[in-house]
């Protein structure tokens, strides 16, 4: 990644103390599973993640020595922090999860999945269910703590009929040591459909100053700012950044960072060679098949407003080879019409 500029053109001018955790923005990448392995960390660390998620990684396949679970902890050199994000529906499994997990790794921070609103994590007593049990949940904390790195749950807006408030599970999960609480503004029953309740995220910010990330429903500079201005320490990117590789540096650059023009102003060209480069990272780390299906996925959002766009993400749509989809991209110019109408500088 060395042959792209840092992101920030100044030594970033401030630090984020977040969690237990200097961070150079608040801005970090969310944990999203399938998603976040290490080559897209590293692409999302190299675009202005400030810090960066595992997936979910499961604590009962740690312990079983699982060999896909255990690459899941591989972190790539260049990465920004990597917070580990770990799931398990009882303290014990939990506990002796992140022991492994830890072992030799440099995380910087744990996370706890009380999140995850799918059935197959459900039914073993994790993710969002762990809302509904919040002895286990502040057991979990508290036993974590004892590790030596800060512990990160991460939550939704618990509806009414659960056995606390959001407020209060807010309160229980701090008292038991957790160093920040990431508060997604959905309930477990909506999954990721409807609108994230804003509201919630910024009342738990004022009642628990710096002890807040926000996530939910972050597609603009502006969305990201509006919950930073209400008091949350960090906001997680997702679905947004999935959309908008660029949403970390035009929401640096919107919040006054001294953002790279080449970042804030990306032209085609550089945005080309950065997915190529991601697409050569994915095809190192995990195979062609996986480099194929990951960069199709970000071409789709890139490149917008590019005319010819359309053709090019066509002709790769067809492709389901690595090589042959590396030779459509770096043929990208017969794709793109008036390039010298684009504004922003090469590498
Ligand atoms: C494909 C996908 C995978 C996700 N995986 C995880 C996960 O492993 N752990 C977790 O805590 N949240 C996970 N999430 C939730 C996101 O971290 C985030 O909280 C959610 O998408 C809301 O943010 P958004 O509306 O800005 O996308 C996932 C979301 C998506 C869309």
């Amino acid at each position: 990644m060395s042959a792209f500029p840092p992101v920030f053109s100044v030594v970033a001018p401030h630090r984020t103390e977040a969690g237990g955790l200097a961070l150079e923005s608040p801005l970090l990448l969310a944990p999203l599973a399938g998603v976040t392995i290490p080559p897209l960390r590293l692409f999302y660390s190299l675009l202005g993640a400030a810090a960066v998620h595992t997936e979910m990684i499961s604590c009962a396949g740690l312990r079983r020595a699982n060999r896909k679970t255990a690459a899941m902890l591989d972190i790539l050199p260049g990465e920004a922090p990597v917070i580990v994000q770990l799931f398990a529906g009882d303290t014990e499994t939990m506990l002796r999860g992140a022991e492994t997990a830890l072992e030799g790794t440099s995380f910087r921070a744990v996370g706890i999945n009380m999140a995850c609103p799918m059935p197959k994590v459900l039914k073993k007593g994790a993710g969002a269910r762990l809302l509904e049990n919040p002895g286990t949940a502040f057991s979990m904390v508290s036993s974590l703590s004892g590790l030596g790195l800060p512990v990160w749950p991460k939550i939704r807006k618990c509806p009414p009929g659960y056995p606390l408030t959001t407020e209060e599970f807010c309160r229980g999960l701090l008292d038991a040591g957790a160093s920040l609480v990431c508060l997604h503004g959905r309930t477990p029953a909506q999954r990721y459909s409807g609108e994230a309740d804003r509201e919630i995220v910024g009342a738990m910010a004022a009642k628990f100053p710096e002890k807040i990330c926000a996530s939910g429903d972050v597609y603009t500079p502006e969305q990201a700012a509006d919950y930073l201005r209400r008091g949350c320490r960090t906001v997680l990117m997702a679905r947004g950044a999935l959309a908008d590789p660029f949403l970390f540096a035009r929401t640096l650059a919107f919040l006054g960072y001294d953002v790279h023009n080449s970042y804030r102003n990306p032209s085609p060209d550089f945005q080309m060679s950065l997915l190529l480069h991601f697409g050569d990272s994915v095809c190192g780390y995990c195979g062609p098949r996986m480099a194929v299906l990951f960069v199709k996925r970000l071409l789709s959002g890139m490149f917008r407003g590019v005319r010819g766009i359309g053709g090019l993400r066509r002709a790769a749509a067809r492709v389901l080879c690595w090589t042959e989809l590396r030779g459509i991209l770096e043929r990208c110019d017969a794709y793109f019409e008036r390039r010298e109408e684009c504004s922003g500088c090469t590498i």
